[in-house]
C-alpha cells in the first residue's frame, strides 16, 4: 500500500482532522507516518484558521505503537538518533501549541498512548485498552512518559505500566484522569468532533495561552532528549533486536 495515505488530514470548521489509515496493521507506526504526522502538526499551527486538531485512528484499533520492522531499521541506521523521523514527530509533539483532541477506539500500544498524554481532551471506545510495555520490548518509555505517566497516575501504577506491560481498559482510565470519558463505540467519533469543534468556537489567543500555562514545555523537551539517548542504546542492544525477531516471527524469544 502506498504510505501516502496511512496518515490523511481534512479541515472541519476550524479543526484539522488527523487520522491514522494504516488499520491493516493496526495504525503500526512507520518513518513515513511519523514524517506525514510532524507535517500535519506543522500544518495545523501555522494555519491561523485552524485552532483545534483531533487524532483519530481507522479501524479498530487505535494504533499498535512503533512498527517494529521500522524499529528493526532504525536499530541499523548509523544516524544520530534525533535526526530520526519518530524523534523528530515527538519533538514536534511536544512543542505543539494547539488543543489535541483524541478519539481512541481497541488497542493504543506504546507510542499510541504516550502520545495521548500529549493530548488535551481524550474520548475513548468502551473497548479501549491503553498499555505501554516498552520493557517487554527491551525498550524505555519515550515521549516524555517517564515523566508524564507517573505524575499522572501515580508512580506504582505507571511502573506496572511500563515493566510489566499491565494494560488499562476505557473506565481505569477515565477514573485514573487520563481520559474524560468512556463511550460506546458508535458514540465515540461525533463525541470527539463535537468536543473539537467547541474548542475550535473559543477565543484562540485565551486557549493557547491557557494550555501553554498548563503544560510546560520546556522540561519536557530535556527529559524527551534523555529518554531519547537512552532508547537509542536500548535499541540496538541484543535483547531488543531478539524481541522484535520474535514479533515478527510470532514466537515468543529465545525459543
Ligand atoms: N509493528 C508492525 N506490525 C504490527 C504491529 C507493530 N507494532 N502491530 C501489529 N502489527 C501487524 C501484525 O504483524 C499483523 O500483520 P500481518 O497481518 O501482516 O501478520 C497485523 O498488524 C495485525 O496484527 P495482529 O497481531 O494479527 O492483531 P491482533 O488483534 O491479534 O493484536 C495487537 C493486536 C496490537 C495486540 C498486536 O498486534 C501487538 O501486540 N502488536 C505489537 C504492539 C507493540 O508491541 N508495539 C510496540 C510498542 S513500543
Amino acid at each position: 500500500m502506498d504510505a501516502s495515505t496511512d496518515v490523511r488530514i481534512e479541515r472541519l470548521d476550524g479543526v484539522l482532522a488527523i487520522t491514522l489509515s494504516r488499520p491493516q496493521k493496526k495504525n503500526a507506526l512507520t518513518a513515513a507516518m511519523y514524517r506525514q504526522l510532524r507535517e500535519a502538526l506543522a500544518l495545523a499551527s501555522a494555519e491561523a484558521s485552524i485552532h483545534a486538531v483531533l487524532l483519530e485512528g481507522e479501524g479498530e484499533d487505535f494504533c499498535a505503537g512503533n512498527d517494529i520492522a521500522d524499529f528493526v531499521q532504525l536499530a541499523r541506521q548509523a544516524a544520530s538518533f534525533e535526526q530520526t523521523e519518530v524523534w523528530r514527530f515527538l519533538t514536534a509533539l511536544v512543542g505543539f501549541d494547539k488543543p489535541l483532541v483524541a478519539a481512541v477506539r481497541g488497542r493504543a500500544v506504546g507510542v499510541g498512548t504516550t502520545l495521548l498524554l500529549h493530548c488535551d481532551l481524550v474520548y475513548l471506545a468502551d473497548n479501549a485498552r491503553l498499555s505501554t510495555p516498552f520493557v517487554d520490548l527491551a525498550l524505555v518509555p519515550e515521549a516524555a512518559a517517564s515523566l508524564l505517566l507517573p505524575a499522572r497516575i501515580g508512580f506504582v501504577r505507571a511502573f506496572a505500566m511500563f515493566a510489566l506491560g499491565e494494560a488499562l481498559d476505557a473506565h481505569a482510565a477515565v477514573e485514573l484522569g487520563l481520559a474524560n470519558a468512556a463511550l460506546p463505540a458508535a458514540e465515540l467519533a461525533p463525541r470527539a468532533r463535537a468536543a473539537a469543534l467547541a474548542l475550535a468556537g473559543k477565543p484562540p489567543l485565551a486557549l493557547q495561552s491557557t494550555r501553554r500555562l498548563m503544560r510546560e514545555h520546556a522540561p519536557l523537551q530535556a527529559v524527551l532528549a534523555a529518554e531519547g539517548r537512552e532508547f537509542a542504546q536500548r535499541l540496538m542492544s541484543g535483547e531488543a533486536q531478539a524481541m522484535f525477531q520474535a514479533f515478527m516471527a510470532r514466537r515468543a524469544p529465545g525459543r
